[in-house]
């Protein structure tokens, strides 16, 4: 648990009889207060402990905001469980492809029958695909058995739906907010790894590029004061964090919406400069925000701020860029990547790419496989266009056939894998250090970690190296990953 338990305090002073506070956190301290005891009530009923699984679809947010929602539900008095098979599930959906979407209505159906056979069983929705407005309407048709469904704007309330959800098991409770009115911190957070941390800077994403529903599920960009972020990771440091990763769908264009502007170049040295912190990366990067004081401010602490940069390109084509309304052009982004590497010739580059979306030619394709050849990405994610509904792409009529598409991504993804072999490789027989994340999993002589650039490194040695920076020899590099020796 990283914030100090100020509320427990709190809480205990409450009269949970009382009608709730308005104000928050405090509201959401009474509804822990609330929720606990409705729990402690079903306990007592089924005379043992209760406990929650979430499972977490998406990206880097979602995963932050999971920590949230686990925080909350272990202060309720929840137990976490690494199998579904619990008595709350709660799914923290994405939306961003339509895969994401169809995957979490296959696993409702196994859900269903678990809690067939458990009827005081919960099921709870949240995140991205919930703001869909044709996603709830299905839910509540067809997926009645779910208990409890919220979206983006409001997890920090989690503690008042549980507490609602508990009193009233029978209910499906759906609260969905159209916006982020509040920003709520100071609640309860179960951080994955003891030794490192996502933090928020900002939310929502301000871009609308045309093929991205992001905007329409996370709203509007809106940054987090300066202060409030420092202060975090000043708690963080104190509870035994050594790295962050900042965290916005742009954070080029982090602070933009402040009323005393500071850009994310002045946030970033800021943070480099807390002591006891060892690593500071971020994501994500829009090519077209990235400021000549963000590279400079990078190459002026290369032991601290992670020598990476996530830069997506999306297409090589410039007449697609702009169809995409990405803002920048094939030219521009080379001449960025160029100016990126001759500050920082060492910095390790990767991308997101789309392939097949509206219109794209076999020339546009073959602009961005020049792209990948030009700039070598250490890896690329590789995407085929999924057309979500209420975005402009979705409306245009020149949809790539599936064959060709799928023809293009193979291409595709047998050079961005080449590249990153090669690029990935480039430390061979030097000494690195390596975070060590955890016990490899299919080795338990072996443990794996990151180098500053992001890269894997499996190497022999026991869980004791958890959390640990430690010298590493990359004897040999394994495609995507070293195997290597301590040094
Ligand atoms: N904010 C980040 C991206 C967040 S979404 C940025 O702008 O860089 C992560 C990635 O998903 C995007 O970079 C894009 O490559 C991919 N993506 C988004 N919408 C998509 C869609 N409709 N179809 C396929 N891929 C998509
Ligand atoms: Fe989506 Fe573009 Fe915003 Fe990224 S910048 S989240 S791709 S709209
Ligand atoms: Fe998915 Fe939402 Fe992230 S749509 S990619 S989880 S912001």
């Amino acid at each position: 648990m990283e914030t100090n338990k100020v509320y427990e305090e709190i809480i205990s002073k409450m009269d949970l009889c009382a009608p709730a506070p308005e104000e928050e956190p405090y509201r959401q301290y009474y509804f822990i207060g609330r929720a606990r005891k409705a729990l402690a009530e079903v306990e007592e009923k089924l005379g043992r402990k209760l406990t929650f699984h979430v499972a977490t679809f998406g990206c880097q947010m979602n995963a932050r905001d999971s920590e949230k929602l686990r925080g909350i539900l272990e202060e309720i008095g929840y137990e976490p469980t690494d199998t579904e098979e619990a008595d709350l599930v709660l799914y923290n959906t994405c939306t961003v492809r339509e895969n994401a979407n169809t995957k979490v209505y296959g696993r409702l159906g196994g859900l269903h029958s678990w809690k067939k056979k458990n009827p005081h069983m919960m099921i709870g929705l949240c995140g991205c695909m919930m703001q869909e407005e044709h996603v709830v309407k299905t839910l509540r048709e067809k997926y009645r058995f779910v208990n409890l469904i919220f979206g983006t704007h409001n997890i920090y309330k989690l503690a008042e739906l549980m507490s609602r959800a508990l009193e009233h098991p029978q209910d499906m409770i759906v609260d969905i907010q159209q916006k982020t009115d509040l920003m709520v911190e100071q609640l309860p957070v179960d951080r994955t790894y003891k030794f490192k941390s996502g933090v928020n800077i900002m939310y929502g994403c301000n871009n609308f590029c045309s093929y991205c529903i992001v905007p329409y599920v996370r709203g509007r960009e809106k940054s987090r004061e300066p202060i409030d972020i420092l202060r975090e990771i000043e708690q963080l440091v104190e509870d035994g964090v050594i790295e962050v990763m900042l965290l916005g769908q742009n954070v080029n264009s982090y602070g933009k919406t402040l009323e005393n502007k500071v850009s994310f170049a002045e946030l970033l040295e800021s943070v480099a400069g807390i002591e006891g912190l060892r690593r500071v990366r971020f994501m994500t990067s829009h090519p077209k925000d990235l400021s000549d004081d963000l590279i400079a401010v990078m190459a002026k602490y290369p032991d601290r701020i992670c020598p990476h940069l996530h830069l997506p390109l999306q297409s090589g084509s410039s007449r697609l860029l702009k169809s995409m309304n990405r803002r920048y052009t094939k030219e521009s982004y080379l001449e960025l990547v160029d100016k990126i590497r001759a500050a920082m010739p060492e910095i390790s580059l990767t991308t997101d790419i789309i392939v097949g979306y509206p219109g794209e030619t076999e020339e546009d394709f073959l602009e961005t496989m020049d792209v990948v050849e030009k700039v070598r990405y250490d890896s690329a994610f590789t995407f085929i266009y999924s057309k979500r509904s209420g975005t402009p792409a979705a409306e245009m009529d020149d949809q790539v056939p599936e064959d060709v598409v799928k023809d293009r991504f193979n291409r595709l993804l047998l050079l961005v894998q080449k590249i990153g072999r090669e690029q990935t490789g480039r430390f061979e027989g030097q000494v690195k250090e390596v975070l060590v994340e955890h016990v490899n999993e299919q080795d338990p002589g072996l443990v794996t970690g990151r180098m500053d650039n992001n890269s894997v490194v499996h190497f022999p040695g026991d869980a004791s190296l958890i959390g640990q920076i430690v010298k590493v020899k990359l004897d040999k590099c394994h495609g995507f990953y070293y195997l290597g020796t301590q040094a």
